[in-house]
């Protein structure tokens, strides 16, 4: 029904050229990978798995370890799912059921039966439970931007419809949803501000007003600036401008979210290091949001996690329908270690670290950029056992408390 393809406000769908040439790029660069990486960190047998000690315990002395979970999950039809939710993570993220067209598909009518499933999911299972996401172009439905005659909203008439909107969706959660991703991919990659029919309609003080209407919803919950490729430095340094000025205008921002839709080659462990130091001297703190590790060949250039952008469905762009061969879920796990050992060498700095799923078969790389790929992004598989990456993942933490 909510189909995201369905409704994005800003479908620009940029199909790029030779694929072939992609693949082999992408190829090589996890080759190179994996002929690099220390397997110091790598559990060897890809048969027996040794996840014995939960993801939430072995990082507990570092940050709290989460998943985005879906309607299936929380409401207990994905038993499974849910009992491996509910065993590894301590923080959960809804995977849709708080963006606009769910909660709030049409003037007037708010829709809290899925969002309310998901906060009462987590306040059962004693976790941290986090809001996302308030204010973002995607997933958002036209008529928020437009009047009874389809005309656009001038800037007093967005305002309200933005304040109406963050006062309940905030309001109704107060004192249980401990953080919001307030506003989603505010920049362009080059690091200015990207052209939504927020800014479009309101201006750039845009991002200030939702802050400020978050904080006058529940002055307690902590307010985040969340987006991707945060980690690239045209992109970094324009976060660092937008947080700098909201600080400017007397807005607490209390951690800065990398949505980390990561590669197996990009962002390199050099890029996050100098991103968690920059976000870190701005006095905020940092979240890895939204993670996860594409191992399919890239269907499209470039190292965004727009929703809007499309890649055509080719047999080369998904090699791999079956079964993720050995030789990548090593250079998967191996990927995972170098990620986790840098998150960790920054937990001064880090307080969460949330995977953009549970198992691969519930994750949106599947269909994404390309529709109905076989997708290997997690730690869990397609049946939720664990994945080698799991063991290599778990080696990183500080104390193993097996
Ligand atoms: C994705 C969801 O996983 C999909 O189910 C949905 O169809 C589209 O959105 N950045 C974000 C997330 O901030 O909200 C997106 O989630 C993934 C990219």
């Amino acid at each position: 029904m909510r189909s995201w393809s369905g409704r994005l406000i800003e479908i620009s769908a940029r199909v790029e050229g030779s694929f072939a040439a992609l693949r082999m790029t992408h190829l090589l660069s996890a080759f190179a990978l994996a002929a690099c990486s220390s397997p110091r960190n790598v559990a060897g047998n890809l048969s027996e798995p040794t996840a014995a000690t939960p993801l939430k315990t072995a990082f507990a002395d570092a940050f709290v370890i989460g998943a985005a979970v879906n309607d299936r999950q929380v409401t207990g039809k994905d038993v499974r799912g849910a009992a491996l939710i509910t065993a590894q993570f301590n923080t959960v993220s809804p995977e849709n059921a708080l963006k606009w067209e769910w909660v709030h598909p049409s003037r007037g009518t708010y829709h809290f039966g899925p969002s309310d499933a998901f906060v009462d999911f987590g306040v059962k299972h004693n976790m941290t439970i986090i809001g996302h996401t308030l204010i973002w172009h995607s997933q958002v439905p036209r008529w928020v931007f437009e009047d009874a005659n389809g005309k656009p909203l001038g800037r007093d008439a967005l305002l309200a419809v933005m304040r109406d909107h963050i006062m309940t969706v905030v309001g109704r959660y107060k004192g249980r949803i401990k953080g919001w991703d307030v506003v989603n991919e505010a920049l362009n990659e080059d690091g200015t501000m990207r052209q939504t029919p927020w800014f479009k309609g309101i201006g750039d003080d845009y991002v200030v007003k939702a802050f400020e209407y978050a904080h006058e919803a529940d002055p307690s919950a902590e307010l985040y600036y969340n987006d991707y490729s945060l980690e690239n430095a045209p992109k970094r340094n324009g976060a660092v401008r937008l947080i700098q000025a909201l600080q400017r205008a007397g807005v607490k921002v209390a951690a800065i979210g990398s949505q980390s839709h990561d590669k197996m080659d990009w962002p390199t462990v050099v890029q996050y290091d100098s991103t968690f130091n920059a976000f870190a001297a701005l006095g905020v703190r940092v979240n890895i949001t939204e993670l996860d590790v594409d191992v399919l060949p890239p269907a499209v250039r470039g190292q965004g996690a727009d929703v809007a952008t499309r890649g055509a469905v080719s047999r080369a762009s998904n090699p791999w329908p079956a079964a993720l061969p050995d030789s990548m879920q090593r250079a998967l796990a191996r990927r995972y270690a170098d990620l986790f050992r840098v998150f960790v060498a920054h937990r001064d700095v880090i307080d969460r670290v949330t995977f953009w799923g549970v198992g691969d078969g519930d994750s949106w790389l599947n269909n994404w950029p390309v529709p109905g790929r076989t997708s290997y992004p997690l730690l869990f598989d397609r049946q939720d056992r664990p994945k080698v990456a799991l063991d290599s993942v778990l080696a990183t933490a500080p104390a193993v408390r097996r």
